[in-house]
């Protein structure tokens, strides 16, 4: 089947890689019998010991579909209609879900400007200075993306001040960790660390970005996240039936650490394309490379050859910069015939 259709090779997307083979072992070998639908399942049970060992006893692993609706409904059950979540401006919560928080939670989002992805504490100062007045809405949330839409960390150390300053400031702290894994690569520390050691109340933890097919979870860590999480969730159909095969793809992704070894793959293959970009002086690497992405600026004239070759997205197209993200089954071969492709096209501009 579909031998006739190419399938070519992508940095445009984490989304554009097929499925880890790992991952897809694990639905065929839940693909046996009859099992209880809903979450109550043998297989559930064992993916939820593996949240736990991972994330600690605190944690509980809810399923979802999308990386949309894990942020959705992280905020569903903690934040009201007159109530805001901020967010940096490149948040994708913000850029890229349609406009779902706004219709699903009904909330407001209010940005932060930001470079690279990243907000500071000391940029909020100006947003709570209406708390308790009726015209205006009322910051509830902040949500953090780990690692940023830039592919930048946030460190550890920042990410306890943010805990400790939503505290005071009596705020929840949601983590959007559509590639959590590579930040915990990246800072070289455990998923834990990142997450419940911070005192975070729900994180959106990415699956299909990282090989999985489908599969997102919402991790709910404070008592209040957990509250009316499974309603929310129904309301918005969201609710998997055969939840076998989500719990299968998770346990398989982080049982035996799976889940490191692609974090670890993707980020240093990012890394190393980085540093073989280095050599090239037509070509700046915009952000430090911390995940999956690059940001790369490109002579103008490059682009629409190189595109040919590797398809990628034109992140800015007054500044010629392009997102290349760098999938689990990218190879350092991969970034080998990349780095050919790019030399060629330059050389073809070179002799006109
Ligand atoms: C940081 C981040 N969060 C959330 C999402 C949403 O995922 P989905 O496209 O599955 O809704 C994405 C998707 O690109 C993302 O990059």
């Amino acid at each position: 089947m579909f031998e006739d259709l190419e399938f070519a090779t992508s940095l445009g997307s984490d989304n554009h890689s097929g499925v880890h083979p790992k991952i897809l072992q694990a639905v065929v070998a839940a693909n046996r019998g009859h099992a209880h639908a809903y979450g109550l399942d043998e297989v559930s049970k064992l993916a939820a010991l593996e949240f736990k060992r991972l994330f600690g006893d605190t944690v509980e692993a809810q399923y979802v579909f999308t990386g949309t609706a894990a942020n959705v409904l992280s905020l569903s059950g903690l934040v009201k209609s007159f109530e805001a979540v901020i967010a940096s401006e490149a948040a994708h919560l913000q850029q890229d879900e349609c406009g779902a928080p706004e219709k699903f939670v009904g909330c407001k989002v209010m940005t932060v400007p930001s470079r690279d992805g990243r907000i500071r504490p000391e940029q909020l100062h100006t947003r709570l200075q209406r708390q308790g007045d009726q015209h205006f809405s009322q910051p509830r949330m902040v949500s953090l993306t780990q690692p940023t839409e830039l592919g930048v960390c946030y460190t550890l150390p920042e990410l306890r001040a943010w805990r400790e300053w939503t505290t005071r400031k009596n705020l929840m702290l949601h983590i959007d960790g559509a590639r959590l894994v590579n930040a915990a690569a990246f800072l070289n520390c455990s998923l834990r660390a990142l997450t419940a050691d911070i005192g975070v109340d729900v994180v959106s933890f990415g699956g299909t970005k990282n090989g999985l097919l489908g599969a997102e979870a919402v991790l709910l860590f404070s008592p209040l996240a957990k509250a009316h999480f499974k309603f929310y969730r129904k309301q918005a159909m969201q609710l998997s039936s055969k939840t076998r095969f989500l719990a299968a793809q998770f346990y398989a992704y982080l049982h035996q650490d799976l889940w490191l070894e692609i974090a670890r793959h993707v980020t240093k293959t990012a890394q190393d394309l980085a540093a073989r970009l280095a050599e090239i002086p037509e070509i700046q690497v915009q952000h430090a490379v911390e995940s999956n992405a690059l940001f790369v600026r490109l002579p103008k004239a490059w682009i629409g050859p190189l595109r040919e070759r590797f398809f990628f997205y034109v992140w800015d197209v007054e500044q010629n910069l392009c997102r290349w993200m760098i999938s689990f089954d990218w190879q350092p071969e991969t970034n080998t015939r990349l780095v050919d492709a790019i030399r060629e096209v330059r050389e073809c501009f070179r002799e006109k």
